[in-house]
């Protein structure tokens, strides 16, 4: 195991330790409209409340949002933004990492990790190359789940939905703000291909370091966002003798009222 990751598993406390009280709905932060954004600088990013930027009370915007799995609130995006937040701020690795599962072009499904870069009313992003496998199966069978474990708070949470893509613009932001070393290996990778060995990699990096020498590295056009519209929302909280709590929200499309239902564990 590297140095690194030993100091971190020993350093980890033990997640009953950091387990959250049973929550419970506050009504007047139910209804409250979060928007997330995991930012571009690495796992760690900003969260802005558009309500509390706007008219939301002082004291309902400081209270922290707490969540009844037998009275759900009729809207997630709270209960959503909140458990992002508490992902962000525990201090663990890579809070907005998720795995993300697609069906291949044969109808088989893939499933590897990602980073979330933003969440709201508007769907759950993520960049990629759009010719990996992911982008190929997503060219196939538009649809995705994110599944995101947080184990140290024991929760579990499952978004899934048709995904669309991150329009151009957006998508040069968000590149634009990457590290220069990591705009140069989006040239590089030719992500999912068959790679003979580290010196073909290194060389293929120095080769688009010399393309693109001292001036800007413009996004490669294979290279973009996708954005996993909101269909169905998963809410999994741990409880001991594996009574755990779940609730499901669906909806049908994006103007449409969201149903909750809870689940057995
Ligand atoms: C913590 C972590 C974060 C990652 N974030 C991304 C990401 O945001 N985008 C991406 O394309 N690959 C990311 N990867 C690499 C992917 O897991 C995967 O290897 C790559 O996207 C190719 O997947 P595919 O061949 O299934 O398309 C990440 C891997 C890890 C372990």
């Amino acid at each position: 195991m590297p140095r690194d990751a030993l100091t971190a598993a020993t350093a980890w406390p033990q997640r009953s330790a950091l387990r959250p009280p049973l929550p419970t709905l506050r009504p007047d932060t139910a209804r409250t409209i979060f928007y997330h954004d995991a930012g571009s600088a690495g796992c760690n990013g900003n969260v802005t409340d558009l309500w509390n930027s706007a008219s939301m009370s002082t004291s309902a915007a400081s209270a922290p949002p707490t969540f009844d799995f037998d009275d759900p609130p009729e809207d997630p995006m709270a209960w959503c933004a909140a458990w992002f937040t508490a992902a962000d701020g525990i201090g663990m690795p890579n809070p907005n990492a998720m795995c993300l599962s697609t069906v291949d072009p044969d109808g088989r499904p893939s499933a590897r990790i990602v980073l979330r870069k933003s969440f709201g009313p508007e769907g759950l992003v993520f960049f990629t190359n759009r010719e990996s496998r992911k982008g190929r199966a997503l060219a196939a069978h538009p649809f995705a789940v994110a599944s995101f474990h947080w184990d140290v708070l024991d929760r579990q949470l499952i978004i899934e939905g048709p995904v669309d893509l991150v329009d151009d613009a957006a998508s040069d932001t968000y590149f634009a703000s990457r590290p220069r070393a990591s705009q140069i290996g989006a040239w590089a990778s030719r992500q999912s291909e068959p790679c003979s060995n580290r010196a073909e990699l290194d060389g293929a990096f120095r080769a688009a370091e010399t393309r693109f020498g001292d001036g800007p590295v413009p996004r490669p056009p294979h290279w973009g966002g996708y954005r996993i519209l909101l269909r169905s929302i998963t809410f999994w909280q741990g409880h001991i003798f594996r009574l755990h709590d779940r609730i499901r929200y669906e909806r049908a499309d994006d103007a449409a009222p969201w149903r909750a239902t809870r689940l057995f564990p």
